[in-house]
């Protein structure tokens, strides 16, 4: 059997195309004959159902927290797309507060047992604690951004945020958290503006191990990116600029798989109530989607070299 693949797609900014490349991603995985499921975990505002024509979930996430459904099986929604199924993130009007760390490793690791091929995340907008922990816990991790100044903004806020929050886990036992969180503070005075980069230069002055752990950490944190709604030649260059910034200032690897036209076939498709890979399936933006999908299909997975590097980390 192909070792099962969990995508996430996040990005921070809302409205960017999220949606778009996740549910178009699950269903061409499934039209080349996978078994996917498309998990909708945008908890404040999932529609994934409206847009594959299914009706409003009755179970979803909440109800695997709440213990109310205890075989995730019986999660699964059929769509109309052979090979293709929904999971739904929340109900409407059941409120998912911040789950606990092991709730969302339990409801990861039940997904992992399902089967299926590929699993693919649809994210809510922001940087909020369960959209971050969702986007880490997979395996890879897709990031949608568009050639506008507030998404760029928002997609390196999401970057470092995510960052920041995988190194803080990962060395919870060793109390790194308490001991810089005063010089990432906007005021310090040991100017780390752009951290991790400076944040590392800091820590070497310092001596000890942590900063080759958080160097450690910068390797295993590889997420991609995917620039939509281009529309120029000049917009074009928001996606390698982006990378080549990530790298210079953060020195964080951020991989670009490529851009997705703007396009109205995309907004038509979304009008008919159609996802695009079923109303336009030759249109320019799913010709681009599709060989973004075999890059990330041909990617390694990283998430099993991830947790075997660990420093020993002395403060
Ligand atoms: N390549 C594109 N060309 C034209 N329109 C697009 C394209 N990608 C997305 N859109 C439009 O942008 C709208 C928002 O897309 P989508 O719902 O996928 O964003 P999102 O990032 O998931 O938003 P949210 O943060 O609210 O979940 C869609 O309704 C669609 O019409
Ligand atoms: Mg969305």
């Amino acid at each position: 059997m192909v070792p099962k693949k969990i995508f996430a797609v996040g990005g921070g900014k809302g409205g960017v195309g999220k949606s778009f490349v996740a549910g178009n991603l699950g269903i061409m995985l499934a039209q080349s004959g996978y078994n996917v499921i498309l998990a909708d975990l945008d908890l404040g505002g999932a529609n994934l159902h409206t847009w594959l024509g299914v009706d409003n979930p009755t179970k979803g996430l909440s109800e695997f927290i709440e213990r109310e459904v205890l075989d995730i099986e019986n999660l699964l929604i059929p769509t109309k797309i052979p090979g293709l199924s929904l999971i739904s993130g929340a109900r409407d009007g059941v409120e998912i507060a911040n789950l606990k760390h092991t709730q969302k490793r339990r409801f990861l690791s039940a997904l992992r047992q399902l089967d299926a091929d590929y699993i693919v995340i649809d994210l809510g907008a922001g940087t909020a604690y369960n959209t971050v922990d969702f986007f880490l816990l997979a395996d890879s991790q897709i990031m949608v951004v568009i050639p506008e100044p507030t998404s760029i903004e928002n997609a390196y806020r999401f970057i470092k945020n995510s960052f920041f929050r995988q190194l803080f886990h990962n060395s919870k036992s060793f109390g790194l958290k308490s001991a810089v969180a005063p010089i990432l503070r906007k005021d310090n005075q040991h100017h780390v503006n752009t951290p991790p980069k400076e944040l590392i230069n800091y820590l070497r002055m310092l001596g000890g191990s942590a900063a080759v752990f958080v160097e450690e950490q910068l390797s295993l944190f590889t997420p991609r990116m995917i620039l939509n709604q281009v529309r120029t030649e000049r917009d074009k260059l928001v996606g390698p600029s982006m990378e080549k910034a990530c790298l210079k200032f953060f020195n964080l690897n951020v991989e670009f798989l490529g851009y997705i036209d703007h396009d109205e076939a995309v907004r038509k498709s979304v009008l008919e109530r159609k996802p695009l890979s079923v109303a336009y399936p030759d249109c320019t933006p799913m010709r681009q989607l599709r060989s973004i999908c075999k890059a990330i299909q041909q990617a390694e997975p990283e998430k099993a070299a991830k947790n075997k590097l660990m420093t020993q980390l002395t403060l």
